[in-house]
């Protein structure tokens, strides 16, 4: 296959800036959402982040222009910080309120899809001769991620039948090392999977969640893409698991008619919803 065994460092960082594109697809993940609201006994905190109301803000950020919606909401996992059916439906409110276009969903290691099977039962989303394939690297009781076989074959299969022109892959884990504190949780059989989208010619770019950055590498003709989460944020680029003080925030790509794609990070401005560093 024409990929490198790891990313050119160089190019991880943020991605170009946005173009007009065809098609608008907001990209957001690692909510890490409560069953209930926060409460003043610190219920409803990650790191001191009331994760449902940094949510609404990134959403009310994203959405703000209502002549520009995206065309699709696509929701990389880790949705649920305690996997109750209500974490799930308040995912679904806070999208309702300010948005009814297509949602797709996928599972984090902090997900028990079981909870809220309607939630990730879609498993694809096409339009303009794009196809948006969501894949499972949820392993029950695990940090990290894998595609399990049955997984890798339904990708197959998919792929063989999808008659879009293009198509991006969705899905938790990065599929390899990008530098990141959080390699350990990368997908474990991410080398099989990167092979499997390559082979088809038609798979333009990855995006995953669960690092918590903003993250762009290329790897042969496949571009990759992680978003900051719409939560609390890592340190990029360093050694040990740290958390970061930069302000949640969210991705969009635009895609084009001809399979060129321009993405840029959008955030909160800076100091908004501060995560307690130590
Ligand atoms: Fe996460």
């Amino acid at each position: 296959m024409a990929t490198k065994a790891a990313p050119d460092t160089r190019s991880v960082g943020v991605s170009p800036t946005v173009g007009s594109g065809d098609l608008r697809i907001l990209q957001i993940t690692d909510t890490h959402l409560f069953p209930r609201p926060a409460s003043d006994d610190g219920y409803g905190l990650l790191a001191g982040v009331d994760t449902r109301a940094s949510l609404g803000a990134v959403l009310d950020m994203a959405l703000a222009d209502t002549a520009l919606p995206p065309d699709l909401l696509l929701v990389t996992g880790d949705i649920a910080q305690e996997p109750h059916s209500a974490a799930y439906a308040s995912l679904h409110a806070a999208i309702a309120e300010r948005y009814q276009g297509d949602v797709l969903c996928l599972p984090g290691n902090h997900d028990e899809p079981e909870r809220a099977p309607a939630t990730f039962a879609q498993r694809n989303w096409s339009k303009a001769g794009w196809q948006v394939l969501a894949l499972d690297s949820h392993v029950h009781g695990e940090e990290g991620g894998a595609l399990a076989d049955a997984e890798m074959e339904r990708l197959s299969v998919e792929l063989e039948a999808s008659q879009a022109r293009h198509v991006l892959a969705a899905v938790h884990h990065p599929p390899l090392e990008l530098a990141s504190p959080l390699d350990h949780g990368r997908i474990k059989n991410g080398a099989r999977l990167l092979e499997l989208l390559a082979a088809d010619g038609r798979v333009r770019g990855i995006l995953f969640g669960h690092v918590h950055q903003a993250v762009y590498a290329e790897i042969g003709h496949l571009a990759l893409y992680g978003s900051p989460s719409t939560s609390v944020q890592f340190k990029p680029l360093v050694g040990q698991f740290a958390l970061d003080n930069q302000a949640p925030g969210c991705r969009w790509l635009n895609i084009k008619d001809n399979g060129e794609i321009a993405s840029r990070v959008q955030r909160l401005a800076d100091g908004s919803f501060p995560a307690q560093l130590s």
